[in-house]
């Protein structure tokens, strides 16, 4: 038998809630860490379950990987295997992150394809093509990403799209490069900052992080550092959503309420009294019932497309009709057939969706699909009569520390039942 949560509806969330590190920071910087030997130590880690499949990805490479509650230390050796080959590797799409260090330091990988939420089609041509005009070869075989290079050289790099995963390879291979690599039409998310910090620290020499253009003067050698991990603005919108869906008035601390500036703007359109406190968190008031707002996902800083079930559920109990445009992942709206079974009003048409706000969302069983999905189906839950079954809950396990304690510390009152599936091990 697996997990699910029994989510009791008609709650009400008021008081504070701490955020710790950003999953899609944390796992970019344990890959970081192969970059150097020695021991490099990452603190404000999240306890989830992609960190310590993470850390399997990294011993599959000869690393000794320690985990000490929200400390994770990463000793990487002389002597590096350049072959990723876990089994922990198709269980996380951030284990591809792995490929620009090990090409980076090694001049050499064989990578695992991963695996990762099934959002829709998430291809690797941006990195491989980053790779090569960088000067290595690269092809699948056989289920992995093979790279080769006689030696790395800088480069004039333009991304089709500004993707995370690929800013990200790029620039750790370029850390190591020969001579100069500028990266257009970059990513420009929070955790792009981050990585380029820890890399910074490391010794590695980057210009530009945070904008579309990322400079990069290789250095033949990084240091380990030890770097502490922003703080989660998925995590921190999650909970900001979920004050504005219950009518609450949660404080949220341990993010930075920059990283979540179009997100609050739009909680502030739909009612909400916002508050935020520099560098350090903010808080969510929601009096009456949300009135609609539209969203558009888009790369950083537009809305983020991990946001966009959240966006999805707020709309389904707020008065009015919105129009939410995905345009990131078109997998995406298969949470609105999930948010249907709970009775809201929402239909899809291509990358749009319309949602028609109703009173109060009907009980059922539903299913997670991948870690938002299910983390807005149970905000969806809240808002429901009776009990909302929610199945498949290690997805949201993958992503949120402690999620059912700090939504009932907070007044919800969610059971989780079970015993925990195949997949949680
Ligand atoms: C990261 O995925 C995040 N994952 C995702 O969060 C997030 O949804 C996504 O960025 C967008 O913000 C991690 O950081 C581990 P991309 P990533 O490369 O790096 C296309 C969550 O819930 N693309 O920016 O894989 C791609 O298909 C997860 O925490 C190519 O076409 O995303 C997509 O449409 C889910 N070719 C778009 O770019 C490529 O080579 C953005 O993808 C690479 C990407």
């Amino acid at each position: 038998m697996s997990e699910h949560f029994d989510v009791h509806g008609g709650a009400r969330l008021t008081g504070e809630v701490e955020v710790v590190g950003a999953k899609n920071s944390v796992l970019k910087l344990m890959a970081a860490a192969l970059l150097a030997e020695g021991t490099t130590t990452i603190t404000n880690c999240p306890r989830i379950l992609d960190v310590p499949l993470m850390a399997d990805v990294l011993r599959s490479v000869g690393c000794d990987v320690e985990i000490d509650d929200d400390v994770v230390r990463i000793t990487t050796p002389a002597e590096l295997s350049h072959e990723a080959s876990s089994s922990a590797m198709s269980k996380l799409r951030a284990s591809v992150c792995v490929l620009g260090p090990l090409v980076g330091k090694l001049k050499k990988a064989v990578v695992a394809l991963p695996g990762g939420d099934a959002i829709g089609s998430r291809p690797l041509d941006m990195h491989q093509n980053g790779l090569r005009k960088l000067g290595a070869t690269s092809s699948i075989e056989h289920g992995c990403v093979v790279a080769e290079a006689d030696g790395l050289h800088g480069a004039q790099i333009w991304l089709d799209f500004p993707s995370v995963g690929a800013t990200e390879n790029i620039l750790m291979a370029a850390a190591l490069a020969d001579g100069t690599t500028v990266i257009d039409n970059a990513a420009r998310e929070p955790e792009i900052a981050d990585i380029a910090a820890m890399l910074g620290e490391m010794g590695a020499k980057i210009e530009g992080a945070g904008t579309s253009t990322l400079t990069v003067e290789g250095v033949a050698e990084l240091k380990p550092t030890e770097h502490r991990v922003i703080g989660d603005r998925i995590v921190g919108a999650t909970w900001a959503f979920a004050a504005a869906m219950t009518r609450g008035d949660v404080t949220v601390t341990g993010v930075d309420p920059h990283h979540l500036e179009l997100v609050l703007e739009k909680l502030r359109l739909a009612g909400a009294e916002v508050t935020t406190y520099d560098g350090k968190g903010f808080r969510v008031r929601q009096p009456e019932r949300p009135e609609s707002v539209d969203f558009v996902t888009l790369p950083y800083p537009g809305f983020a497309t991990d946001l966009q079930p959240f966006a999805v559920a707020l709309s389904s109990v707020s008065e009015g009709t919105s129009m939410i445009t995905e345009n990131v992942y078109e997998a995406r709206f298969r949470f609105i057939e999930e948010m249907v079974r709970l009775g809201a009003d929402a239909r899809t048409d291509g990358h749009h969706a319309v949602v028609r706000g109703v009173e109060q969302l009907s009980s059922a069983p539903v299913w997670a699909s991948d870690i938002r999905a299910g983390a807005g189906l149970v905000l969806a839950g809240l808002c429901a009569d009776g009990i909302t079954e929610v199945w498949d809950v290690f997805h949201i396990d993958r992503g949120y520390p402690n999620f059912v304690e700090n939504l009932n510390r907070l007044g919800a009152r969610i059971d989780r039942v079970g015993t925990p599936g195949p997949e949680a091990d």
